[in-house]
């Protein structure tokens, strides 16, 4: 079957890393139209526009995106181009799987969580303003609505998934009204899975401190925006690093498919980027569109190369380029 997806390269590493996996899936057999866009600063040079209305207009119609990182400059100049795709699309669940890799040696051998972060609002919003000068206001929007669908997003993704137990994570002790609504809304949505899932809360910064201590007893973590974005990338740090870590944006109509790390541009154009966390990424696209026997095949592929270690990037102590990584992986699945 022929599937047209909506492709999103980036910039930074983007580029880079949607291109290995677009090679990847080819060398598998698989038949994609992908229709390129532009967003941010690529796509700003040519239209004006950060977000062009083209690209969730694509979005929209194929249902499906693979999105590689997106620069959002530090401090100054335009609003995040990530945070205005989730909120355009109301894509408002963030799921991240954070689990080892055959062959990849980490500082824990036991690591499988499943990061489920709101997507839409708190803090991450970037809602801020000058009082006076001087003086600046940011603010933390938490709603019982987005709240709950998230919840509910957790709970029914631990229950088709046989997770055990869904840890929230706040700061209801000092921001009592928005985390407290946050924690109230989980509560209410635990009520109703007494009897099969597990349900517990921790402060985020105990939840840290546990994270690096005793990984192996969490299981699915339930977070804000703001806190998710934070313990995202502890969690990779458990597993090897930002290279190997995936994730997906849902909505109730689209989803898009996006590793955790950012743009690296300490390392773009320099073909030394892992596509690892993209491909997992691309894996999980495949399982949403139906395609799991080629999920499967690409996986056994990937497993295969990082098993014999030959071939590897230099995050994950290799001296491998993107090229030469992606090609290997290639001729495992073409075998
Ligand atoms: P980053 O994730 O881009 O990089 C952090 C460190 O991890 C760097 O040393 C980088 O070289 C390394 N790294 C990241 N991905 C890697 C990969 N695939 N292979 C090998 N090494 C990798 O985080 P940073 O530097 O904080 O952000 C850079 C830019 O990316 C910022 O403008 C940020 O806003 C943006 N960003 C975009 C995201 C997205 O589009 N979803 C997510 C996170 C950040």
């Amino acid at each position: 079957m022929k599937h047209v997806i909506t492709l999103i390269p980036g910039d930074g590493i983007g580029p880079e890393v949607t291109e290995s996996v677009v090679r990847i899936f080819k060398a598998a057999g698989l038949q994609i139209d992908w229709e390129r866009h532009d967003a941010g600063v690529t796509a700003f040079d040519k239209t004006e526009e950060t977000l062009p209305i083209a690209l969730l207009d694509s979005i929209r119609r194929n249902k499906v995106a693979l999105k590689g990182p997106v620069t959002t400059p530090i401090g100054q100049g335009f609003t995040s181009v990530n945070v205005g795709l989730r909120k355009a699309l109301d894509l408002y669940a963030n799921l991240r799987p954070v689990r080892n890799l055959p062959g990849v040696t980490s500082r824990y051998t036991d690591i499988d969580l499943i990061i489920v972060r709101e997507n839409t609002e708190d803090l991450y919003a970037g809602l801020e303003h000058e009082v006076i000068p001087g003086v600046v206001e940011s603010l933390k929007i938490i709603t019982e609505r987005a709240s709950t669908n998230i919840a509910r997003f957790a709970f029914d993704y631990a229950v088709t998934h046989q997770r055990k137990k869904i840890t929230a994570i706040h700061k209801a002790n000092i921001m009592k009204l928005s985390d407290g609504l946050f924690l109230d809304s989980c509560r209410a949505v635990a009520r109703d899975h007494m009897d099969d899932i597990a349900y517990e809360e921790r402060i985020v910064d105990a939840a840290c401190m546990h994270l690096v201590m005793h990984p192996e007893t969490m299981d699915v973590l339930l977070l804000p925006n703001l806190y998710g974005d934070i313990v995202s990338d502890l969690c990779a740090g458990l597993v090897g690093g930002l290279g190997v870590v995936p994730g997906a944006n849902f909505g109730r109509d689209s989803a898009v498919f996006e590793a955790v790390h950012g743009s690296a541009p300490d390392i773009a154009l320099a073909n030394l980027a892992n596509p690892t966390a993209l491909l997992l990424s691309g894996l999980m696209m495949l399982d949403h569109i139906g395609e799991r026997e080629t999920a499967t095949k690409v996986r056994a592929g990937l497993d295969a190369v990082l098993m014999t270690g030959a071939v590897r990037t230099r995050d994950l102590g290799g001296d491998a380029t993107t090229t030469a990584f992606t090609d290997a992986i290639c001729r495992e699945v073409h075998a």
